[in-house]
């Protein structure tokens, strides 16, 4: 340790030159992953209004945005499917279904520009009229072992589109062995798996909820989401979900969670990341209408203390904003 009464600290901020010089973390665009949300239609782009200047878009003008997106450097995007209510059933039908929206979607995007990354979420709570990420039993029990069957299903489906990450976040026990399984059986070997290890059950969906109409209609997700109160079942989640073959994995959200990044870094080798999910984001943007803090320097802190922290790679809603920002 180089510390004695002489240190001064200041001297290592003194310019910008330097600060850039000893700045021990780097935020770049290719580090940033943009979830966004398709609709079924044409010319269609809805905004989300518990999400200022994020959007659900049809599929042309997806692939429009995308094509921006990728000029700013931001090359891998995370999907999701608005299914209309009536397509929605107690088993997640639509889930699979080879010529769903979800599965064109990725098809279309791979077509159109296919060095872009495409992460895919597998859970089923987008099909489902309950709004749960699993099946139900009778008296409301998620049936584990069921649901796994249908997530690989899911996953099928997504890389037969084409998609590159298959991202299951609906955290049921086994399910990365199973889908790992199910992709490599059908010669899927170079589709990656991100598993979502450390999921909480966490208030800061709501905005996320209400962009996908997918609020749980009855009971709450703690029987499969994790407890907040809980960092030590973080690191066996984890550790299980490389155990079982995860290409990556994932803590979320992000700030709330920064211990649990830190230390789950400490005990894998996986590449890790951290979703800034809609709700941390949703705060920045509310707080910013009101001339409370000012969107874009918050924006940045909070991603650059997520990299800190130790994620090599973040979910953001301000992915685009960032990397306009970043030049
Ligand atoms: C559900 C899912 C959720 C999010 C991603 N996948 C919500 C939930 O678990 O209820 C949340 C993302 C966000 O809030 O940005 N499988």
């Amino acid at each position: 340790m180089s510390l004695d009464l002489f240190s001064r600290p200041r001297r290592n901020r003194k310019n910008p030159v330097i600060r850039a010089l000893v700045r021990e973390t780097d935020i770049t665009p290719d580090r940033l992953v943009m979830p966004c949300f398709v609709l079924d239609g044409k010319g269609r782009e809805e905004p989300i209004v518990s999400m200022p200047g994020c959007f659900r878009r049809s599929i042309d003008r997806l692939v429009e945005a995308a094509r921006e997106w990728d000029s700013l450097g931001v090359r891998t995007l995370n999907l999701y499917p608005v299914i209309p209510p009536e397509q929605k059933d107690a088993k997640a039908s639509l889930a699979d279904a080879p010529d769903g929206l979800f599965q064109r979607a990725v098809a279309s995007l791979k077509e159109a520009l296919p060095h872009v990354m495409l992460a895919t979420d597998v859970a089923l709570d987008p099909y489902t009229d309950h709004g749960h990420d699993g099946l139900l039993a009778p008296d409301g029990r998620i049936l584990n072992d069921e649901t796994v069957e249908v997530l690989c299903r899911q996953a099928l489906a997504q890389a037969r589109a084409g998609a590159d990450i298959i991202a299951p976040s609906d955290m049921m026990d086994g399910r990365v062995r199973a889908i790992r399984e199910a992709l490599d059986e059908e010669g899927f070997t170079e589709v990656s798996i991100l598993a979502y290890s450390a999921k909480y059950a966490s208030g800061f969906y709501g905005p996320f909820r209400d962009a996908l109409s997918s609020a749980p209609k009855s009971g709450g997700k703690k029987t499969y989401q994790m407890d907040p109160a809980n960092r030590r079942e973080a690191r066996r989640e984890a550790l299980l979900d490389d155990a079982e073959g995860a290409d990556m994995l994932m803590i979320k959200p992000a700030l709330p969670y920064l211990d649990v990044l830190a230390e789950i870094r400490q005990i894998t080798d996986l590449p890790l990341c951290a979703y800034h999910v809609s709700g941390e984001y949703a705060m920045l943007k509310a707080a910013s209408q009101n001339g409370w803090l000012d969107y874009e320097r918050c924006l940045m802190e909070s991603l650059v203390s997520i990299r800190r922290a130790g994620a090599d790679f973040i979910f953001t809603y301000g992915a685009t904003d960032a990397a306009r920002l970043l030049g």
